[in-house]
């Protein structure tokens, strides 16, 4: 194994090039960070009736995440215990069962080999259909419907796993009034770089926001519509970039109802229903949440350790969803889902719909210009040259600790922006998880079961 100590150098604020195509360090990663973090799977709208299914991947792994005959939520490696053919091709739909499309095995919902053909004639000495289930994803649990997913058997809870994080992620789950329901179409694409440049991008990286998507104004469209004549005032709030030590982070976060008066803002443009709308989710969040949530009201941009990002401005903005899935050590694959708040007016709906598809989906406003930027990194680390340097993370060491006495009394480590304190933070946690080995470090840190197994309770 290969340590990767000398290749993260934290003091000074730098990353060495190998960390992004090294094939040893991207197989390692895979076994201790994949294997080893709950990892996001779905929403709970997404499989809200029994034998609803959406299809995903936990590292390079592809699962099925699907609603049992019990309705309770279970995860099966996407694997024929015939010779490993993916048993469902589809991204998601309701079934009563799965068919490997190789030599026809049937799964039951519930994980069951309930099928196999001519039976008789090609197992004449019988064949132990329960030896031959399903392997389980052993851990699964729903943080407020957010279902997550661990191959380690032996890992925290998915409440401790989330830490000091879920302060704020309460803000994000309690102000839908009506609870999130996620918009069918989960967007994909293919991107030609380390799943790490996206997932570090999201926690730490405001540095780029106005740079690289400012090149839209050039033409004259207005990626920051949203802040309207707002802008230069916003950058100019007093944001912070907030850390955890699982490795979480926010980037731009602000206590005092900065997002909240944004959304009032906007609103205005809707008429008296987006404001009562506005005005009603905080209200919400005062009656469900302390004052001080109700006041941070967003959470703006930032990362769940390791692959899924967030953008959360408040209830006027498309709420985004986004997960990096590696795909060999220089290409990963982009799925982002936008979530609506059931009870949102149906203008106000349409109107972050349609938000999401013009800024934030694969092909909006954003998405292009930060995935042209991390595929031309990559392709320049690459060479001969270039794979012998470092890349600079050091922004804001300096200024480390200088943030007011009264706004250190909020959870996680709160830290100025702009700095790059969100980037070293996630690659501190990567340092710690390749660093630590496992007793059982081949094959996943946990291996999956038979299903029929216990799963955590939903
Ligand atoms: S590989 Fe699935 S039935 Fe043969
Ligand atoms: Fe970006």
């Amino acid at each position: 194994m290969k340590t990767v100590s000398p290749l993260v150098d934290l003091e000074r604020g730098r990353i060495h090039a190998g960390v992004f195509f090294d094939p040893e360090i991207y197989r390692q990663e895979i076994e201790r960070v994949f294997g080893r973090c709950w990892l996001l799977l779905c929403h709970e709208s997404e499989i809200g009736e029994v034998g609803d299914y959406v299809t995903t991947y936990m590292g390079e792994d592809p699962v099925i995440v699907c609603r049992d005959s019990r309705g309770k939520v279970r995860a099966y490696l996407n694997f024929c215990r015939h010779r490993g053919s993916m048993v469902c091709r589809a991204e998601r739909g309701r079934t009563k069962s799965f068919t490997c499309g190789y030599h026809m095995w049937t799964y039951s919902i519930d994980g069951e080999l309930v099928g196999v053909p001519f039976e008789d004639k090609a197992y004449p000495e019988g064949l132990d259909r329960r030896e031959l289930a399903l392997i389980e994803v052993p851990r699964v649990a729903s943080y407020k419907g957010f279902i997550f997913g661990c191959w380690d058997e032996r890992a925290e809870a998915l409440e401790r796993y989330l830490g000091d994080f879920r302060w704020y992620f309460d803000i994000l789950v309690e102000r839908a009034l009506g609870g999130w329901e996620v918009v069918p179409g989960v967007q994909k694409c293919v991107i030609e770089c380390n799943w790490k440049l996206h997932s570090e991008n999201f926690a730490g990286d405001m540095y780029h926001v106005l740079l690289t998507h400012g090149f839209a104004r050039r033409p004259g469209l207005d990626p920051f519509a949203y802040f309207g004549d707002k802008l230069s005032a916003y950058i100019e709030l007093p944001a912070y970039v907030t850390t955890f030590p699982e490795g979480h982070s926010m980037i731009d976060i602000l206590h005092h109802g900065e997002y909240y008066h944004l959304d009032r803002e906007v609103a205005k443009t809707l008429g008296p229903e987006g404001e009562e709308y506005v005005e009603a989710c905080y209200r919400r969040l005062r009656e469900v949440l302390s004052p001080k949530q109700a006041d941070v009201y967003g959470l703006g941009p930032g990362l769940i350790f390791p692959n899924t990002a967030f953008l959360d401005f408040g209830c006027l903005f498309p709420l985004g969803i986004y997960t990096f899935h590696p795909k060999g050590p220089e290409k990963h694959e982009y799925w982002a889902r936008h979530l609506v708040d059931r009870a949102a007016p149906a203008a106000v709906k349409e109107m972050l719909r349609k938000n999401f598809i013009w800024g934030q989906s694969v092909g909006g406003m954003f998405t292009p210009d930060d995935t042209d930027g991390f595929s031309r990194l990559q392709e320049a680390i690459r060479g001969t040259v270039g794979r012998k340097q470092w890349l600079d993370y050091h922004m804001g060491l300096a200024r480390e600790g200088q943030v007011p006495e009264e706004e250190r009394d909020y959870p996680g480590d709160v830290g100025p922006r702009p700095s790059e304190r969100g980037q070293r933070n996630f690659y501190r946690r990567w340092r710690e998880l390749l660093n630590r080995s496992h007793p059982e470090e081949e094959g996943h840190g946990g291996e999956g079961r038979p299903a029929g197994g216990r799963t955590v309770p939903l």
